[in-house]
């Protein structure tokens, strides 16, 4: 909850959850926090993008209707801005795009996209009626998780769809990488405002950092700011080289 709040009044505005976080206990959370904080005007419903997620065994129509009303209700929100489908499962796509469908008309989402698809997912999807409608894939992407780079990020470019980078300073790890570090205190930064801004630089590309630490919080948000060099740029180039062949979808 405090973190919430304190993202708020930093100025966070896009919020990430799914059904899967503590089953259920991270939309409640969520939902209690953004409905204090709209109550009390720290925030105005229009300002907010929430993005949830439905498992994969909820993926047809009618299982897509029932996570979404129980979403809804957790959140406390008429509408969930952005809705994903955590993961590919077994319900064919066809019928996932139809409930998605379905909960736009009702107007229980505002838009849907899919989550951890590879490009040969992203093609199923594209090649089905109404799949150019997706708005976004959540993806794992990071300075040292470059693989979307090679085929995946381009064809998402390609087609007008977002790339929201999940674990974007890979769950924290790469704030401890020495070569990073160094780089980044040279110039009066942290280690994770520096792959964040990298992140934010690529286009179509926006990043989901989770932060309980108000410290991490303003940290990241800072991110934005930054003025650097192309220097500092051509040596994160060097030190986390970009992809030269396929390699399978990184995933946590
Ligand atoms: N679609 C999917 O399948 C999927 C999978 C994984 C995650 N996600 C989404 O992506 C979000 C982010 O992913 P993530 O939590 O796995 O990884 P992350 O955002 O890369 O890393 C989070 C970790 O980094 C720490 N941290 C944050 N800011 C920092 C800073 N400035 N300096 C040092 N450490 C910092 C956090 O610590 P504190 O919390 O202590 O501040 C936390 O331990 C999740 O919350 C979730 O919404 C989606």
């Amino acid at each position: 909850m405090a973190a919430i709040r304190d993202a708020v009044e930093i100025g966070y505005r896009v919020f990430d959850t799914a059904e899967m976080y503590g089953e259920g206990g991270a939309e409640e959370v969520l939902g209690r926090a953004l409905a204090d904080e709209m109550r009390s005007q720290g925030v105005r419903r229009e300002q907010l993008l929430v993005v949830s997620k439905a498992y994969p065994y909820h993926a047809d129509v009618a299982g897509l209707r029932r996570a979404c009303d129980a979403s809804r209700r957790r959140l406390q929100l008429d509408t969930i801005d952005l809705y994903l489908l955590h993961w590919r499962g077994e319900t064919p796509l066809a019928e996932t795009i139809e409930g998605f469908q379905r909960l736009q008309h009702a107007g229980a989402i505002r838009h849907w996209g899919v989550s951890n698809f590879d490009i040969d997912d992203m093609r199923d999807l594209a090649g089905l009626k109404s799949g150019d409608a997706c708005a976004a894939n959540q993806v794992y992407y990071s300075l040292s998780e470059r693989g979307v780079e090679f085929d995946l990020l381009p064809w998402l470019r390609q087609h007008g769809i977002a790339l929201m980078a999940y674990c974007p300073i890979d769950g924290g790890r790469i704030t401890s990488n020495p070569a990073l570090k160094k780089l980044a205190a040279s110039h009066g930064v942290s280690a994770a405002q520096l792959a964040l801004a990298w992140l934010l630089r690529q286009p179509q590309v926006m990043a989901i950092p989770k932060a309980g630490r108000k410290a991490h919080l303003l940290d990241n948000w800072n991110s934005q700011r930054l003025q650097l060099p192309n220097a500092v740029w051509q040596e994160l180039e060097a030190l986390f080289p970009a992809p030269t062949r396929k390699r399978s979808l990184a995933m946590r």
